[in-house]
C-alpha cells in the first residue's frame, strides 16, 4: 500500500510514518503546512490526516471539488459541524474514516460505558475527564466527547441538552442526567480519560492512559488497511471494531452467564 500522510511534521505524523514503514507500506507524499494540499492526492492508495481542521477541511475540499477516489482516515481532533458534513459529502464518492481516538482500548472502553449507562439509571452522575499535554489546542478532547456522546445515547438523551462543561462562580444544583466534563491541559501527558459513574452508595470508575502517542498511529494504519477493503461511505472506530468485537462480546456473555458454582 502506498500513502499519503497529512500533517506529516508533526508528532503524530512522525509516528504515521513509522507505523507505515513498519508494515512495510510506501510513505510516497509527506505533507504539512508547507506544502500544496494536492500533493495529497498524488499516485497513493490511502491518506491519513493528523493535522488541524483547517488542514482537514482543506483536503475535503479538495477530494470534493476534484471528485477524488482515495480512501481518507481522518484523525485530526477539534472538527465542527461543518467538517462532519464536508466528510459525509466526500464520503458519497470513496470510503472515509474518522476516530477521535485510534486506539483500540478506547474503543473497548467506549462499548464499556455504552453497556454501564445502559445498566445503571441517571441516578448515577457521569463525570468525564481529560488530561493532556499542554500543547493540545481543543477542549475537551475528542475523546471525552465521544465518551460522552456514547452514555448520552445509551440513556436515550440528547448530548447537547446534558453535556455540561462549564462550572465557575455560583451554579445551581446538578440536574439529573447531566455529563458533566472537566479538563486538564499540563506537563507532558499523552492522553488520559477518566469515566466515573457516581451513586449515592458506591463509585465505579475507568481510566484510559496512553504511553505513547505511537498507539493511534498504529491504530491508524490498520483502519487505513481495513478501509481499502469498504465501500464508499463515512466510517468511525465502531465500525472498524464491529466485526471483531461483536462476536467475541456475545460468547463472552454467553460463558459468563452460563457459569455455575462448581465450575472449575
Ligand atoms: N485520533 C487520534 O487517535 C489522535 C491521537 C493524537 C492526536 N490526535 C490529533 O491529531 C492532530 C495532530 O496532532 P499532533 O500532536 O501531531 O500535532 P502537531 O505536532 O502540532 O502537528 C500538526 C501537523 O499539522 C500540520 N499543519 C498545521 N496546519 C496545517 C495546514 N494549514 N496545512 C497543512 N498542514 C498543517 C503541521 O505542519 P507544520 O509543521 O508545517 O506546522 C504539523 O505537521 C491533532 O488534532 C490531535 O488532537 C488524534
Amino acid at each position: 500500500m502506498k500513502i499519503s500522510v497529512l500533517g506529516a511534521t508533526g508528532a503524530m505524523g512522525g509516528f504515521v510514518i513509522k507505523a507505515a514503514l513498519q508494515e512495510g507500506y510506501a510513505v510516497e507524499n509527506k505533507v504539512s503546512s508547507k506544502d500544496n494540499i494536492e500533493n495529497l492526492f498524488r499516485d497513493v492508495d490511502a491518506i491519513i490526516d493528523f493535522s488541524c481542521p483547517m488542514a482537514t477541511e482543506a483536503m475535503l475540499r479538495y477530494a470534493i471539488a476534484h471528485d477524488m477516489h482515495i480512501p481518507i482516515v481522518i484523525g485530526t481532533t477539534g472538527l465542527s459541524k461543518m467538517h462532519i458534513a464536508l466528510m459525509k459529502d466526500c464520503a458519497r464518492h470513496v470510503p472515509v474514516f474518522t476516530a477521535p481516538n485510534m486506539s483500540f482500548l478506547i474503543s473497548i472502553i467506549n462499548m464499556a460505558v455504552y453497556a454501564m449507562a445502559k445498566l445503571l439509571d441517571e441516578d448515577y452522575d457521569v463525570e468525564i475527564m481529560d488530561i493532556h499535554h499542554k500543547l493540545k489546542k481543543d477542549a475537551p478532547s475528542g475523546t471525552a466527547l465521544m465518551l460522552g456522546k456514547t452514555i448520552a445515547k445509551a440513556r436515550g438523551r440528547n448530548f447537547d441538552e446534558v453535556s455540561d462543561f462549564v462550572r465557575y462562580g455560583i451554579i445551581e444544583q446538578r440536574r439529573r442526567g447531566e455529563i458533566g466534563f472537566s479538563v486538564q491541559r499540563c506537563g507532558n501527558v499523552i492522553g488520559t480519560h477518566e469515566i466515573s459513574f457516581m451513586g449515592e452508595f458506591e463509585n465505579i470508575k475507568i481510566t484510559h492512559e496512553a504511553h505513547s502517542k505511537e498507539i493511534f498511529a498504529r491504530g491508524s494504519v490498520q483502519a487505513a488497511k481495513w478501509l481499502l477493503k469498504q465501500p464508499n461511505g463515512l466510517y468511525t472506530m465502531n465500525d472498524f471494531t464491529k466485526d471483531l468485537m461483536v462476536p467475541m462480546v456475545k460468547s463472552l456473555y454467553k460463558d459468563f452467564f452460563t457459569r455455575r458454582l462448581d465450575d472449575k
